[in-house]
């Protein structure tokens, strides 16, 4: 199989960390062509969707984990697998290159995850149709809307959209002198939507994030936020944890997960905090290393897997 990953500059992997670099090497373990490129040189001529690429060897010895063979152009119909990994931010140009690989899947190249679900399913508000599995949650860029909310509630979090890595999440008591200028800073003074949303006490516990693989849960690891940071997220410090599912989490993924697999979101990383689910990553989700070491699960097979029986039936 020849597999073109596009992702973020290959130098700045971490091989311990990315899960990107750990599909790559399954693929490459199991004899398959690895090619990598850079999203901003995709590009469309006369329906060929087209990108620059360059054959990759990997190792495992960070600095020396990539060795690259001479840039060439490809066209996305002569892949078999265009592995979409450019971590957000999601913003308009995301979506540019979302419709370049529609094209190129509507040509009959395999692209994970479908680019429609990379586009549509965004990470914080497609989960909100779930509500009786979300918090309490109010999405408006209505400032006065977002104070009733506090009132209502005594303690909410208010975070970004579009944001990623715990930036701009704050905890926002209703007696908070600086609630004025939180709602301002973050809603940019009414003109940009954010996600208010009741606080949960459990997030102190940790961040749970569940793999699925095809919609179905194949491992998690927890993420404990540490010293006065209230934030679950490894960028900012909080310590991975090994860890199960609970009942109730196995009903979230049971609720969600046959969307996704419908969706072609071959791998997902989900979110959860105490028994409720506050994140849906389909973009460039993460977790394969951890998971790996904690219980020797290897979530990258999983999703080659699936990535060649999706290839070998379209094929069939
Ligand atoms: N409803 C909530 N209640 C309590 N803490 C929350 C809530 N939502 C988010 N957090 C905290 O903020 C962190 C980041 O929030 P999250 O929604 O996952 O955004 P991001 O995409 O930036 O990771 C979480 O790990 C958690 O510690
Ligand atoms: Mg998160």
């Amino acid at each position: 199989m020849r597999h073109l990953f596009l992702m973020d500059p290959i130098e700045t992997v971490r091989i311990d960390k990315d899960s990107t670099f750990a599909l790559m090497f399954e693929a490459q373990a199991r004899g398959h062509e690895v090619l990598y490129g850079l999203v901003p040189d995709l590009f469309l001529r006369e329906a060929d969707v087209r990108a620059v690429a360059q054959r990759v060897r990997l190792q495992k010895v960070q600095g020396e984990h990539a060795t690259l063979g001479p840039r060439e152009e490809v066209s996305l119909g002569d892949v078999d697998v265009v592995w979409m990994r450019k971590d957000p931010p999601f913003h308009m140009g995301y979506i540019f290159n979302t419709y370049l690989l529609d094209l190129a899947e509507a040509r009959g190249t395999l692209v994970l995850n479908a680019p429609r679900g990379l586009r549509d399913m965004s990470e914080k508000a497609w989960a909100l149709r779930f509500t009786d599995l979300v918090p309490t949650s109010l999405m408006t860029q209505d400032i006065g809307r977002i104070r009733a909310f506090a009132e209502e509630l005594g303690t909410i979090v208010v975070k970004p959209l579009d944001g990623n890595g715990g930036e701009g999440v704050f905890i926002v008591r209703k007696d908070d002198p600086n609630i004025g200028v939180i709602l301002e800073a973050s809603t940019q003074h009414g003109h940009k939507k954010v996600l208010a949303q009741r606080y949960l006490p459990e997030a102190k516990l940790g961040d749970k994030r569940i793999i699925l693989v095809e919609g179905e849960a194949v491992g998690a690891v927890l993420r404990v936020p540490q010293g006065v940071d209230h934030r679950g997220n490894i960028h900012v410090g909080a310590r991975v944890e090994k860890t199960s599912l609970t009942e109730r989490e196995r009903a979230i993924c049971a609720r969600i997960g046959p969307a996704l697999h419908e969706a072609g979101q071959v791998f997902v990383g989900i979110d959860v905090i105490g028994d409720w689910l506050t994140e849906v990553n389909v973009t460039s989700p993460t977790g394969i290393h951890e998971i790996e070491a904690f219980d020797g699960i290897r979530v990258q097979a999983l999703v080659i897997d699936a990535a060649e029986r999706r290839r070998s039936r379209r094929d069939g």
